[in-house]
This record gives C-alpha cells, sequence and structure tokens, in this order.
C-alpha cells in the first residue's frame, strides 16, 4: 500500500503541473509553505462538471429494477407513472398553500393565514413521502417547478393576489383533482398488487386531503357569525 501511494502522489503532481492553474500554483505553494519542499495535494474542488456531464444516471420516465421488493416491471411502470403524477399535484397545492398564506387579507386573516401553513407543511411530508416512494420502485421522481408545471393537472393560478373565498375555493378544486386520482391510482395498486403504493395513496394522501377539505370548506359557508337569522 506504502508503495503504491508513493508512486501515485508525484504522478499526479506532475500531472496538475502542465496546466498552470491557480488551483494547482496555489496547492505547490501550500505545499512548500508547509516546509516539506514537496507540493501538498490540492485541495481545489473540480467546477463545472455538469457542463461536460455524460449520459445521466438514470432518465427520467425509466423505471430500474435496483430494489428486489417483489413487484414485476410493468407493475412498477404504472404505480411510478400515477405517482409522479400525484407528485405534481401535491407540490402543486403545496405551493398554492403558501401563496394563499402570504396573500391572504381580511378579517378571517389570521385564521387563514395559519391554517393555510399549516396545510403547507403536511402537504410538505406528503412530497417527500410520494417521492421516495418513486424512488424505491426503481423510478425518478419529478422535482423541478418547471417541469412540475408541465405535468400538474391542477388549473395554474394567476399571480395576483385574490380574495379570501377565491383561494379556499382554487384550494377546494386542487384537493378534489388530487382525491379523485387517490381513488383511481390506489385501485390500480390494488389491482397489480403494490400494495405499499395503495396503503400510501390511502392511508396518507387521501386521509390527509380529506381532512385538509374539511377544515378549508368551513371558511366559506354562509352563516351568521353574530345573531341567529
Ligand atoms: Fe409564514
Amino acid at each position: 500500500m506504502a508503495t503504491t501511494n508513493t508512486t501515485k502522489k508525484p504522478a499526479a503532481t506532475k500531472a496538475a503541473a502542465p496546466k498552470k492553474s491557480a488551483a494547482s500554483a496555489d496547492g505547490v505553494a501550500a505545499g512548500k509553505a508547509a516546509g516539506n519542499g514537496q507540493a501538498g495535494p490540492s485541495v481545489q474542488p473540480i467546477l463545472n462538471q455538469q457542463f461536460h456531464a455524460p449520459a445521466p444516471l438514470q432518465k427520467y420516465g425509466t423505471v430500474s429494477q435496483r430494489l428486489p421488493i417483489g413487484l414485476d416491471e410493468k407493475t412498477r411502470e404504472q404505480s411510478v407513472a400515477n405517482l409522479n403524477q400525484m407528485l405534481a399535484d401535491t407540490i402543486t397545492l403545496r405551493d398554492l398553500y403558501k401563496k394563499h398564506h402570504w396573500q391572504v387579507v381580511g378579517p378571517t386573516f389570521y385564521q387563514l393565514h395559519l391554517l393555510y401553513d399549516k396545510h403547507y407543511e403536511e402537504q410538505s411530508v406528503l412530497v417527500d413521502t410520494i417521492a421516495e416512494r418513486i424512488q424505491i420502485l426503481g423510478g425518478v421522481a419529478v422535482a423541478m417547478a418547471h417541469d412540475v408545471a408541465e405535468l400538474a393537472s391542477i388549473p395554474r393560478p394567476p399571480r395576483d393576489r385574490e380574495e379570501a373565498p377565491i383561494q379556499v375555493s382554487r384550494l377546494l378544486e386542487a384537493h378534489q383533482i388530487i382525491l379523485k386520482n387517490c381513488h383511481d391510482f390506489a385501485q390500480q395498486a390494488d389491482e397489480s398488487g403494490d400494495d405499499g403504493t395503495n396503503d400510501l395513496l390511502i392511508s396518507e394522501v387521501l386521509r390527509a386531503n380529506e381532512m385538509q377539505v374539511w377544515f378549508v370548506s368551513e371558511h366559506v359557508v354562509d352563516t351568521p357569525l353574530a345573531r341567529a337569522e
């Protein structure tokens, strides 16, 4: 081992020297400054490797059989496609909650401001759980905003600030889209034998969304505030 290391170090120094980069010059200077008369190892990070990237490790849309979890390829492909749709919509709903958390106005500001942020946090947990299920199945989880926007089925809201009842209506529409997909995707997962995906969609995604629908819906019930009619 010691012999191998001794032969490798001078080779690395020779290879770096002809480049005359600031990094290698600094490395040599640091080695000399250390008083050992030899260039020390370079601590320069190798930057900008993305511009010369080889083929990606795995293409989006493909499903590998890396993990032995007892599911065939067709089942994984179906679940990954459905879960990426669910992920894009859940990321969109999560961000819709944050938009409304910031922009809400009116006499119900305090309640809605806090409620929206609570639901944002809960949707964030779902986002992570869905994405990690996709990875476990051998897929590639959609992640970045522009890709999510292309995939999501929830309508795009305006950038403008809107009234609280409009905010609530948008949220309820988004929840309903997610919940309908939850039923469809869970049934498909059940029929194909993907129990883990079925359980995630029912026990976590569906339950959380139904609960949030309840809490949000009560803000658009037209009921007397002080005196019974
Ligand atoms: Fe906040």
